[in-house]
């Protein structure tokens, strides 16, 4: 691994902007190093903010939603985005729990159980789409696409020919949050979801979520359509890229430890997601802002100052993980961060379990010998503490026969 010198570590511990893209192993020997050498630590950058990484810590800010809010963290790196706040994610309690009242119920595992069989099917579909050939971009066939389908054929009920339009929707606002083409889709995408809304009030009811949302009530009144299309929108941001992340960077571990791959495929009941979000940490960092005094690993933190949660460096934390560089399968305990913790606990947690489970299963019986492509490289976004997203994995494995309704 590789390791900080003194000024390298300096730079991670005051100046970084977590923003700009670095180099990856010095990023990935960061997060290592933060939570033993300075779990808390301030930066200069974006005008100064805090820096947590123990997992301790962590932990308690997350929990105590009271000294540290979400709202309006959106502000934290620079200009906001001209939106108004996303429910629940930007809410504090006591209305933000009102939200997860109204939706937890349409994410428990027995809910989500009837589908199953179609999301195999879908699985199968996606696979079907390359497993004759033997090789295919793992990024661009599945993983990008299959988090996306599910959600909006599943939970919204949506066409799926609509699916991949509006995730290019999603894609260019996120890019470009400010610029013309990124302003544009956003446009396009609330349009959509407003006609959206306003076909499924004139539709039989389907006691889904959108139906939830719709006849719903947050502080005794009905949501406004502004509210529920922030809600369908927090439910599409949440869940698309988290689970693509996950399922990439697994795959990527299968192929360097070949024998992990071949004990999964030998024993598929030992898939679980846990333990590979703790190593890979799709959302590695959160955002706060104090709203009254506390101390941190004996730090005051004052109203107004602005916080970094760092969940992927507090899952390095020896006092809380044993070897914590070591991936090990099964781990016990294993109180990882990487849905949160407290309130704003992952919504969408048991969908994520749930696909992770339904694809690794698939993807192991279907693709086997799996290999990154020999002379090919995965290519990830430049890494940042916020996003590391890979967005090309080139796959090499045994070609199979196509077993959907059309193989
Ligand atoms: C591996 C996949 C996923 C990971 C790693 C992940 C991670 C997280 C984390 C860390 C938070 C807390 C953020 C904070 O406290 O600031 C969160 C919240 C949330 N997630 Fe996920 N997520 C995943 C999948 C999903 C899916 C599939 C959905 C929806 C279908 C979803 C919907 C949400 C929502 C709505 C919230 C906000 C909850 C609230 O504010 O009360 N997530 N997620």
């Amino acid at each position: 691994m590789t390791e900080l010198d003194d000024q390298a570590f300096d730079f991670y511990a005051h100046h970084w902007d977590p923003r700009a893209p670095g180099e990856a192993d010095l990023r990935a020997a960061a997060i290592e190093e933060l939570p033993v050498r300075c779990p808390v630590t301030k930066s200069d950058a974006y005008g100064g903010f805090w820096m947590v990484s123990s997992y301790d810590a962590v932990l308690g800010i997350f929990r105590d939603w009271q000294s540290f809010s979400n709202n309006p963290v959106r502000a934290f790196f620079g200009r906001p985005a001209e939106r108004p706040p996303m429910p629940p994610i930007d809410l504090d309690r006591p209305v933000q729990r009102e939200y997860r009242q109204l939706l937890d119920p349409m994410f428990t595992p027995k809910r989500l159980a009837p589908f199953e069989p179609g999301i195999r099917a879908l699985v199968t579909e996606l696979i079907d789409e390359f497993i004759e050939d033997g090789r295919c971009d793992f990024a661009g066939q599945f993983a990008l696409q299959f988090p996306g389908r599910m959600l909006y054929k599943f939970l919204f009920g949506i066409d799926d020919s609509d699916v991949m339009r509006v995730k290019r929707w999603t894609e260019l606002s996120l890019d470009d949050p400010h610029g013309p083409i990124g302003q544009d889709a956003q446009v396009k995408w609330n349009d959509w979801l407003y006609q959206l809304i306003e076909s499924r009030r004139a539709a039989p009811r389907r006691d889904d979520i959108i139906d939830r949302l719709l006849c719903g009530q947050i502080e005794g009144r009905p949501l406004t359509d502004r509210e529920i299309v922030g809600c369908l929108q927090v439910l599409i941001l949440g869940g698309l890229g988290t689970t693509a992340d996950v399922l990439l960077n697994t795959i990527i571990r299968l192929c360097a430890g070949r024998e992990l791959q071949e004990y999964l495929r030998a024993h598929p009941e030992r898939i679980e997601i846990d333990e590979f979000v703790r190593m890979d940490t799709p959302v590695g960092v959160a955002t706060r802002l104090c709203t009254r005094q506390a101390v941190i690993e004996g730090q005051t933190v004052e109203p107004g100052d602005r916080v970094l949660v760092f969940s992927a460096a507090a899952h390095r934390d020896p006092k809380e993980f044993s070897d914590p560089n070591t991936l090990k399968l099964g781990r016990s305990p294993n109180r990882h961060l990487g849905f949160g913790a407290g309130p704003h606990r992952c919504l969408g947690s048991n969908v994520a379990r749930l696909n992770f489970r339904i694809a690794m299963e698939e993807i192991l019986s279907r693709m086997t010998d799996l290999r990154i492509t020999p002379g090919d490289a995965p290519r990830r976004e430049e890494p940042q503490a916020l996003t590391f997203s890979i967005k090309y994995l080139p796959l090499s494995f045994t070609p199979g026969p196509r077993r959907g309704a059309s193989g």
